[in-house]
């Protein structure tokens, strides 16, 4: 199936690829040092959402995204955003000058995350914040859960392992069930306006059956299985 083109789709009238109130990603934001004249690198930026909102906090931006279309997305709201239509690439930007690095659901544009942190230190400058959206387990997950996901239980840390894998976080909190459900709820509703509108399209019957296979695994597993964390971390 192409994973890219549903993705795309069923992400239409998200603000945001992650889990998440628009209320708290602007307070997260703030929290990570983005004010005016504040310089952010957002790695995985997706369609935009949290380069545009900080754009609209004053600062400037450099959004990296392979994916071509979140890029013409993002362009249409995020005029003054500089995007490399691109795998992050750490030799198309300047190390050590940013205020605030944003790797939300994308660590693993860095490697994973462990791997990643010794990056978004060297991207930031004295004084600077990183803020880090991630997966976590809350509790030990499903075979079957897994199987839907295409993930193996090594994949994700619990919270605690999380943070303890993570130097000076300044803080931290999680997305609540009730913005897991407006994320996974707009995905479905998003992909069954599209079915209705695209019956006869090339990928109509497998993206139904995805997402039908999807949704329920998120009422049944989903929902006390995985979470996602917010940590904000300070620069070395
Ligand atoms: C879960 S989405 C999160 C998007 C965005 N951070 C948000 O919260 O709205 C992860 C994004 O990372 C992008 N991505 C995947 N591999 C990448 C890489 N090597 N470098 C940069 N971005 C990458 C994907 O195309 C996708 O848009």
């Amino acid at each position: 199936m192409d994973r890219r083109r549903f993705s795309t789709i069923a992400h239409a009238q998200h603000e945001f690829a992650a889990p998440i109130a628009s209320v708290r990603a602007r307070e997260l934001l703030r929290v990570a040092g983005v004010c005016p004249g504040a310089r952010v690198l957002d790695i995985g930026a997706g369609f935009g959402g949290w380069a545009a909102l900080a754009v609209e906090m004053g600062a400037e931006v450099v959004a990296f995204e392979p994916n071509p279309e979140f890029v013409e997305r993002g362009r249409a709201f995020g005029s003054t955003v500089k995007w490399m239509n691109c795998n992050y690439d750490a030799d198309l930007v300047a190390s050590g000058i940013f205020d605030t690095v944003l790797l939300i659901g994308a660590s693993h544009a860095l490697g994973g995350l462990e791997a990643g942190l010794p990056e978004i230190d060297r991207m930031l400058k004295s004084g600077g914040r990183a803020l880090i959206g991630d997966g976590y387990w809350q509790r030990d997950p499903d075979a079957a859960y897994l199987d839907v996901l295409g993930a193996t239980p090594e994949e994700m840390p619990t919270l605690t392992a999380l943070c303890e894998s993570v130097p000076r976080i300044a803080y931290l909190t999680t997305s609540t069930t009730a913005e897991w459900d407006h994320y996974e709820g707009l995905y479905r509703n998003t992909m069954l306006a599209w079915l209705a509108d695209n019956a006869a399209d090339v990928d109509a019957e497998e993206f139904r059956a995805y997402s039908d296979r999807w949704f329920e695994a998120y009422w049944r597993y989903g929902r006390d299985t995985l979470g996602f964390a917010w940590l904000v971390v300070e620069a070395s």
